[in-house]
């Protein structure tokens, strides 16, 4: 932490002093930016829309809207709570809390999940931020204006067929996610993102806008917004219930360590709150945004991950001043991605120094380069390797190639786990005075969270992964 001359206050890299020292957010809003910074990412533009087309619509979005609500926001508030009461990184927090609280320090575990989970997911994360480096090119050179869709297709299938284009951007991409958790200086980035994210919830209304007179905006509402359960399957259920994570950074200790900044007195409800609806509505938006092109253009919904980057640049190469309007939202993406990113590595990068005495540069180098090698088995296999699926003598996992593998099992199997090891933590574990006064809520609020956390939480969890497995 450190406190600019202007007098608010930010993350910073040092660490170090755990216990002493620490400063706090200055407000509830610096809290909300950098939470919000790591929740609206390539999970809302990119994942959210692909995932909702291949799961069928309106089913799909409505049990995803009942996860954020039942699982993810109860959820947020015990990590944010575990974090302001550890006062320190995650696996300390835990720790420590359990020691207060005569526990066992086996919650370690819970730690250590997250750091697994970091690293897997920024290293495909990084890959698809590269996806959207390359495409601020794409869109300020003029190549998507007037385009087919044939062609945009092909844009990005020759983009995806290219190693040698990929591994460049991701590289970029890790560059630029390395050097601001080395420098540990957040200031910048939180200003830049009180400027981009309302900049890039502006550019989100635009291409809505766009949609509306597209011709099949009814039918792209439609089907985001009427349910068909016949549609829904139990893998839809755990993808839903996946995402829900997945999108609001939950189950790998983000949210803990952005806790653990928070002032006390602040109400861990309201701000958990308020940062889940910023996130679900951007994703709402982009699936308003993507659809009706999708049908206008008589394209496949469940085209998979290459879903925003066929149907776009269509827009973009359609609408009046698309190419400007695309460099744009490139840009924007990229930025979302980028603050994403930072809070995937931070973790990682706080644990190497806290728990291995590494210097901060040392921690970053050694922890990105592992994130961009295993970001090089993604990229070969969306081509050189697209063939290679490892895992496919279990059912579940068939037919799904590396990057596919990743995404599925930190999404749907790690990040789950990990919120259930915190719902437990927080229902089970703590203690109910602690958890009072930590939450500091009426109690009629409370009971409902409590019950939630205690109960429903893990019984959703475990249900769900139940039902995938046998
Ligand atoms: N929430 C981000 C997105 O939607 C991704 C992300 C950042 C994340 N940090 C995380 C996911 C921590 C899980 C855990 O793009």
């Amino acid at each position: 932490m450190s406190v600019s001359s202007s007098g608010s206050t930010t993350l910073s890299g040092s660490t170090g002093a755990a216990s002493a020292g620490r400063g706090l957010w200055s407000s509830r809003l610096a809290f909300v930016l950098a939470a919000t910074g790591s929740a609206v990412g390539l999970g809302n533009i990119w994942k959210f829309p692909y995932i909702t087309g291949e799961n069928g619509g309106g089913a799909f979005v409505l049990m995803y809207l009942v996860c954020i609500a039942v699982v993810g926001i109860p959820i947020m508030m015990a990590e944010v709570m575990i974090g302001r009461r550890g006062g320190r990184s995650p696996v300390n927090s835990l720790r420590a809390i359990a020691r207060k609280d005569g526990l066992k320090p086996a919650w370690m575990l819970v730690g250590a999940i997250g750091i697994l989970a970091g690293f897997l997911i920024l290293s495909f994360y990084s890959v698809i931020g590269g996806w959207a480096i390359s495409y601020i090119g794409t869109a300020a050179s003029g190549q998507l204006a007037g385009q087919s869709a044939d062609a945009i297709g092909g844009l990005f299938s020759g983009l995806l067929a290219s190693p040698g284009t990929l591994l460049l951007w991701h590289t970029v991409f890790m560059v630029l996610v390395m050097v601001v958790v080395a420098k540990g200086v957040k200031a910048g980035l939180e200003r830049a993102v009180t400027i981009l994210m309302p900049a890039l919830f502006v550019l989100l209304l635009i291409m809505v806008g766009y949609a509306m007179n597209s011709g099949a905006f009814a039918r792209g509402a439609a089907f985001l917004f009427q349910p068909d359960f016949s549609k829904l399957s139990t893998t839809g259920l755990l993808v839903a219930l996946g995402h829900a994570f997945f999108t609001l950074s939950l189950g790998m200790a983000v949210m803990m360590a952005y806790g653990s900044y928070l002032p006390k007195g602040v109400s861990i409800a309201r701000t958990s709150i308020t940062v889940s609806i910023i996130d679900t509505v951007v994703a709402l938006l982009a699936g308003l945004a993507i659809f009706p092109v999708v049908f206008a253009n008589g394209l496949e919904p469940g085209a998979g991950p290459g879903l925003i980057f066929q149907t776009l640049p269509l827009a973009f190469g359609q609408m009046p001043g698309g190419s400007f309007f695309g460099t744009l939202f490139f840009v924007l993406l990229l930025f979302a991605a980028w603050t994403s990113g930072i809070s995937l590595l931070e973790p990682i990068v706080e644990w190497l120094e806290e728990r291995k005495g590494m210097n901060r540069t040392l921690s970053t180098v050694i922890s990105g380069t592992v994130c961009w090698l295993l970001g090089i088995a993604s990229i070969l296999s969306l081509n050189l390797w697209s063939d290679v699926t490892p895992m496919s003598f279990i059912p579940a996992l068939e037919g799904k190639t590396i990057f596919d593998l990743l995404d599925f099992l930190t999404a749907n199997i790690l990040l789950p786990l990990g919120g259930l090891a915190v719902a437990v933590f927080a229902g089970w574990v703590m203690s109910k005075p602690a958890l009072e006064a930590e939450m500091a809520m009426s109690s009629s609020a409370f009971r409902l969270w409590f019950v939630t956390v205690r109960y429903v939480t893990p019984v959703a969890v475990a249900a769900v992964f139940l039902y995938n497995l046998v």
